[in-house]
């Protein structure tokens, strides 16, 4: 069988693209197994500092695999705790970008939020039309887009299952930026290389802390980001960053 992901490297960043496009990329059991230990390996790798995700220009995912689901009872949902191998992807420290084009339905809509953000094309489409299926969003939709965009557009998008098209996304924050279709994969390839290139102990730390204001009351955030930033004076990359600010020079950074 053909492989169900496919891994390019270009300097420390890795490409990785979903490889089902007749299916609309969706999302099955055997193309989580694959993403999520490639995601695990990349994360362990020090040559590597960012992740690129993609999927095809009709779809970065149409949603689950809805044939494999269909069959399935209660209790095999309960038992296989269907789902929650995404939960290993998005614990992974790599910063992850996603670069969608086409459709991004459903579980592929929960992916790119898992991200750490997304360039999506201009002809990119956002949804969650669980409740077409007679189902709900079953990979963190419901909770991460009310965090990202809030109450009313998540109830919007999760009650009707509407589509939404990229000016729009832009405009509620799901997606950092939109470019024309062709420029998404270099545009998310050039961001990947700009984060690998600095000290991957201060990236790693500083998506952590974003990341914390999802959990964390205001007060409780602030104190964090505070031990952290004070930690970082300890290392050496600190050193070299200021360092090469000082002195007009383009920092060496000791564990990029
Ligand atoms: C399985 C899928 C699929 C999916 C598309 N395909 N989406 N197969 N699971 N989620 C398959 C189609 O069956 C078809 O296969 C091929 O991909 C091309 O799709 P078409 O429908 O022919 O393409 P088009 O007419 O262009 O329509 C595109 C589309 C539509 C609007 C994106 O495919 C669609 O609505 N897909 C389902 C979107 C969805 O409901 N996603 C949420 C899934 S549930 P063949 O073999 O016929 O060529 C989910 C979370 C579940 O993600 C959580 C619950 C627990």
């Amino acid at each position: 069988m053909a492989d169900l992901i496919d891994i390019t490297r270009e300097g420390r960043v890795a490409l990785v693209r979903l490889n089902r496009p007749a299916q609309l990329n969706a999302l099955n059991l055997a193309l989580a197994e694959e993403l999520v230990a490639a995601t695990e390996a990349l994360d362990r790798d020090r040559t590597i500092g960012a992740m690129v995700l993609t999927g095809s220009p009709k779809a970065f995912a149409a949603g689950a695999d809805i044939a494999e689901m269909a069959g399935k009872s209660a209790e095999e949902m309960v038992e296989a705790d269907f789902f929650a191998i995404w939960d290993r992807f998005a614990a992974c420290r790599i910063p992850k970008i996603a670069a969608v084009n086409g459709y991004a339905l459903g579980g592929g809509c929960e992916v790119v939020m898992m991200c750490d953000f997304a360039i999506a094309g201009e002809g990119a489409r956002f949804g969650q039309p669980e409740v077409k299926l007679g189902v709900i969003a079953g990979m963190g939709g419901t909770q991460r887009m009310t965090r990202l965009i809030g109450r009313s557009l998540a109830m919007d998008l999760h009650l009707t299952g509407r589509t939404m098209r990229a000016d729009e996304a832009l405009r509620a924050g799901l997606v950092a930026r939109v470019v024309p279709d062709e420029e998404v994969v270099p545009t998310a390839m050039a961001a990947a290389a700009e984060i690998a290139s600095y000290s991957r102990g201060a990236v790693r730390l500083a998506r952590e802390a974003v990341a914390k204001a999802e959990e964390l009351p205001l007060a409780e955030g602030i104190r964090y980001e505070r031990a952290v930033f004070h930690r970082l004076f300890g290392t050496p990359d600190q050193r070299e960053g200021m360092a090469a600010f000082v002195e007009k020079r383009p920092a060496r950074f000791h564990a990029p």
